[in-house]
């Protein structure tokens, strides 16, 4: 299968991350490569990207795509909370620019083998490096009913989360769950209802879950921005698009930390906490995709792109 993947918010990318010649860019997340070849030409000619990725089939793509860039491109597999190490590896102490596109391409979601999405018959398994052992099959037939529900309500904000819990754990005694359109079958039918009338499917909150839990995302992304703020140079910026509210609300509290707002407690009359400021934000409120972008390119619904710049 080709691979395909249409960036979301390109422009708003490549302008706030304020690439230039001679700069040094870490993409966390290059996937097809369609950002970091826009990064590569706004810091041409001599500009220098290190791409990361925790999928190999994405890396090979980057590869074929950046090709034309030769030595000014680095490729490595890993995790992108890794990236003070991958850094370390390469001999590079510090960077001009990160960017994270976060969640999955729309080539892990179409390739039916990667068992990503309930709308298509596959082996249930999300994980997005292929080397990781704990895959969603694992997930789902051994985690206790009570952790399966946290996941759903913390990571789906699943409001019916321990109704689809109880249903797994009844299903799973039969015989072991496997399939992505098995599970989504135990969804739906856990989910009486308003049929048609549904805005989504009832399984999206659930999938979405349980491939945050499957690849722990919110605490790879939350050590990604901290380790990564440390390695930018003064006037470095760091830009991260997010594509649901729990990404971007973790994306936004870190942000906030960085660029040091008080969190005394209200009437405090002087500030005690005395926080330290290590970036100001690029701009007071994120980009969002415009309606013309999503008609083009229904995927980057809901993207949401936040920058700071370090101090
Ligand atoms: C939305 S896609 C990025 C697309 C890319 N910006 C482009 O223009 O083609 C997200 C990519 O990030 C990767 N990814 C997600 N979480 C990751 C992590 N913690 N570490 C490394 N890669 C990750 C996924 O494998 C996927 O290829």
């Amino acid at each position: 299968m080709r691979f395909f993947h249409q960036p979301a918010l390109l422009d708003e990318a490549i302008s706030s991350l304020g690439c230039r010649a001679g700069g040094i860019y870490i993409d966390g997340t290059v996937g097809g490569g369609g950002h970091a070849y826009e990064i590569l030409k706004a810091s041409s000619p001599d500009g220098f990207l290190i791409g990361i990725d925790a999928d190999d089939e994405a890396l090979h793509a980057a590869a074929e795509r950046l090709r034309p860039f030769r030595e000014r491109v680095r490729l490595a597999r890993g995790n992108f909370a890794a990236m003070g190490d991958i850094l370390k590896d390469l001999n590079i102490d510090h960077v001009d620019g990160i960017l994270l596109d976060l969640g999955v391409s729309s080539h892990q979601l179409d390739s039916a083998v990667r068992g990503f999405s309930f709308a298509k018959e596959a082996l249930l398994d999300m994980r997005m490096d292929t080397r990781q052992e704990f895959n969603a099959r694992r997930l789902v037939n051994d985690w206790p009913a009570s952790e399966l529900a946290r996941i759903l309500r913390e990571y789906g904000e699943e409001p019916r989360a321990e109704r689809i819990a109880r249903a797994i754990v009844a299903a799973r005694r039969d015989k072991a769950i496997t399939s992505t359109t098995e599970l989504a079958d135990i969804i739906v039918a856990a989910l009486p209802g308003r049929g048609a009338a549904r805005r989504i499917h009832p399984a999206t909150r659930a999938f979405q879950a349980l491939r945050i839990a499957v690849n722990d995302e919110l605490c790879n992304l939350d050590r990604a921005l901290r380790t990564g703020m440390d390695l930018l140079k003064s006037g470095g910026r760091f830009a991260v698009i997010s594509y649901h509210s729990l990404e971007d609300r973790l994306v936004k509290t870190v942000f906030r930390d960085f660029a040091g707002v008080c969190v005394c407690p209200p009437g405090m009359p002087v500030c005690r906490c005395r926080r330290e400021v290590k970036a100001r934000p690029v701009r007071r409120r994120p980009l969002m995709t415009t309606a013309a972008e999503t008609a083009a390119n229904p995927r980057s619904r809901g993207a949401r792109l936040r920058a700071v710049e370090r101090i």
